[in-house]
């Protein structure tokens, strides 16, 4: 798009900031000024000024300034591009230069645009005030779908009739050609029907919020489960989130935004007052959604289903969006349970608490790169590939994150998948050159052929099943490291309380049936021990011998101090960043102690 200075001085010619910014703060007039709470901080005196006739804001607590423009950016967290097309758009300037051609498409745009909302609206009123609507509002609320969330997301319900909305098109005077054209209705031998019938209609906006698409959740169980729009002149799958235009704002206050993959994923963790969410829609990540994403933000969450298919598809997202740049991080859900169940079950505000968690890198929280690393170990039990593509695969993951993390991830890695930190470093001079690659695998395959699993090498399951499995084969073991494991380092609360009663019990406990004994009144418990201890009986954990398994607990034992460490490095990093930027001196104490902190990280 060509956006001269022209454009821009119409822009704040034909925009009263003072109206427009009135209309989202709250202002009073003072002078010739108008002065109200700043947006962009949090202040309990107004130090927030307007000033219409010079045309432009400045926030005397923040700094925060600029003309209209600069505010929609900050204040809608959009790009100048988007910004300007969206002040443009409501004073009815023509960004554009036009010839005919394209002005026959953008009044076909519109035309798409209105035929959706006329939809939108039509469907909204059925799910809200029509007889017909009435198993669709049972549906919402067997599922916990609030009237407020109905309002917010204008959610709706097709009727289960083919001339529902192709009467209320007619009526409205939409063009059933370009209704179709729209996704809207269908052409048959007797003309055109609706295209959606019996279902949950969910519309998505774009962030400048017309209605460019919806999705068809069927009422019930039947296939296909959703019918969304699929390629219109307005829309092309796999270009746009849901609720991006909620989230963008969000994100501007939180830091990061979540990704989810299902509509009602989303839809419940706003309801949950998780406002920072958006979704995918199924479809695999595409570097469109990448881009639009961060215009909003850095930092991602990915918060798939935990099934396989939620598991493939995160990785390959993982992937997209780290190479449009964005900071990635995963937040695992029990297994079974998706965003919608989860927030339903138990809450928005676990769920907050759980992000906010992998903001303090607690044990909640996977770095995609520990994520990707597992799903490769994963790989190597599978026999897909070999040890050494692995060791050089992981050392690739490795070498995309800051250099100071690389011997972090790398003593990771390496214990689980059989090999040594050394093999990675080598694999390293492997990668450095690209043309050397084809000769360095392989070398790399002599460096370790065995394709056995090492003794104590654990797969995919977290080292808290894995911690779980040695304590059920082997309940001595509890009381040698009972004292050195906190219940608190268990993330998943299920499995916290487990360990943590087998640890208060440690000395009555020798055989694994005292273990199970232990639990034999918990239905639940008892099914999860069961399925821990057949983990290890059916290889998935596996360890050789006490041996391996007290190494493995070593080891584990090593990494929380190691987390340790790096948690203490941080808040020793932000607390002298502090002292230092107010002049203030910095404690010898400090001083030392990070750089022991720091010494003690990069040793690796
Ligand atoms: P899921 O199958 O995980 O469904 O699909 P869901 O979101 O949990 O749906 P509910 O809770 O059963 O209603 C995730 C997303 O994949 C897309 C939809 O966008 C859905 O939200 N999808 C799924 C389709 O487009 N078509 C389908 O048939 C199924
Ligand atoms: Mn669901």
């Amino acid at each position: 798009m060509r956006i001269d200075d022209g454009v821009k001085r119409d822009i704040l010619a034909r925009t009263d900031i003072g109206e427009y910014i009135g209309a989202v703060v709250s202002l009073r007039k003072r002078g010739n000024d108008l002065v109200g709470l700043c947006p962009f901080h949090g202040e309990k005196t107004p130090s927030f000024h307007v000033h219409p006739d010079r045309g432009f804001f400045k926030c005397f607590g923040c700094d925060a300034a600029g003309d209209v423009i600069r505010f929609v950016q900050l204040h809608d967290n959009l790009g100048f591009v988007d910004a300007m097309r969206m002040l443009a758009k409501r004073a009815g300037i023509q960004l554009e230069d036009e010839d005919p051609a394209t002005a026959r498409v953008r009044s076909e745009k519109e035309a798409i645009y209105h035929a959706n909302d006329v939809a939108a609206k039509f469907f909204h009123r059925v799910l809200t005030h029509d007889p017909e609507g009435e198993i669709a509002r049972r549906y919402c609320a067997d599922r916990g779908i609030s009237s407020e969330s109905i309002t917010q997301f204008k959610l709706g319900y097709a009727p289960d009739r083919w001339d529902g909305l192709t009467t209320e098109l007619q009526r409205e005077g939409v063009d059933l050609g370009l209704a179709e054209k729209a996704g809207l209705v269908k052409k048959g031998q007797r003309g055109f029907y609706d295209f959606y019938r019996g279902r949950l209609m969910i519309p998505t906006h774009a962030i400048t919020g017309e209605v460019i698409a919806f999705g068809g959740r069927l009422i019930g169980e039947g296939e296909p489960k959703y019918l969304n729009t699929t390629t219109t002149p307005v829309y092309t799958k796999g270009r746009f989130l849901y609720a991006l235009g909620v989230a963008r704002r969000a994100a501007q206050r939180e830091g990061n935004i979540v990704i989810v993959e299902g509509y009602l994923d989303c839809v419940a963790l706003h309801q949950g007052g998780v406002t920072n969410a958006v979704a995918s829609l199924g479809t695999a990540f595409t570097a469109d959604q990448a881009r639009e994403l961060r215009k909003a933000t850095d930092n991602v969450v990915l918060c798939f289903d935990g099934d396989a298919a939620g598991q493939a598809a995160t990785s390959k997202s993982v992937d997209l969006l780290v190479a449009e740049g964005l900071a990635v991080k995963i937040l695992p859900l029990p297994t079974g349970e998706d965003p919608d169940s989860f927030v339903h079950s138990k809450g928005g505000d676990l769920f907050k608490e759980r992000l906010s968690k992998i903001e303090r890198r607690d044990t909640d929280a996977i770095p995609w790169i520990q994520f990707k690393i597992d799903r490769r170990i994963g790989e190597i039990r599978a026999g897909f590939k070999s040890r050494a593509q692995i060791a050089r695969e992981a050392e690739v993951l490795v070498r995309t994150l800051p250099r100071a993390e690389w011997d972090h991830w790398r003593t990771y890695a390496a214990p689980q998948l059989g090999v040594d930190v050394e093999d990675l470093r080598k694999a390293r001079l492997q990668i450095t050159d690209g043309a050397r690659l084809e000769y360095g695998e392989g070398q790399l395959i002599d460096v370790r052929r065995s394709d056995k699993i090492r003794p104590g090498s654990v797969a995919s399951p977290s080292w808290e099943t894995a911690c779980l499995a040695i304590f059920v084969s082997e309940p001595v073991l509890v009381g040698e490291y009972g004292s050195r494991i906190a219940p608190e380092r268990f993330g998943e609360p299920s499995l916290r309380r487990i360990y943590a009663r087998i640890r208060d019990q440690a000395h009555a406990l020798v055989q694994p049936g005292d273990v199970f004994a232990l639990f034999s009144d918990d239905g639940d418990v008892s099914a999860t021990l069961a399925s821990i201890a057949g983990a290890e009986r059916s290889r998935i954990i596996q360890f050789a011998d006490t041996e391996a398994r007290r190494a493995y607990l070593d080891r584990t034992i090593e990494r929380f101090a190691a987390d340790d460490r790096q948690r203490r490095f941080r808040e020793l990093d932000a607390q002298m960043t502090a002292l230092f930027e107010a002049g203030e001196p910095v404690p010898a104490e400090l001083r030392e102690e990070h750089s022991a902190l720091h010494a003690a990280r990069t040793k690796g």
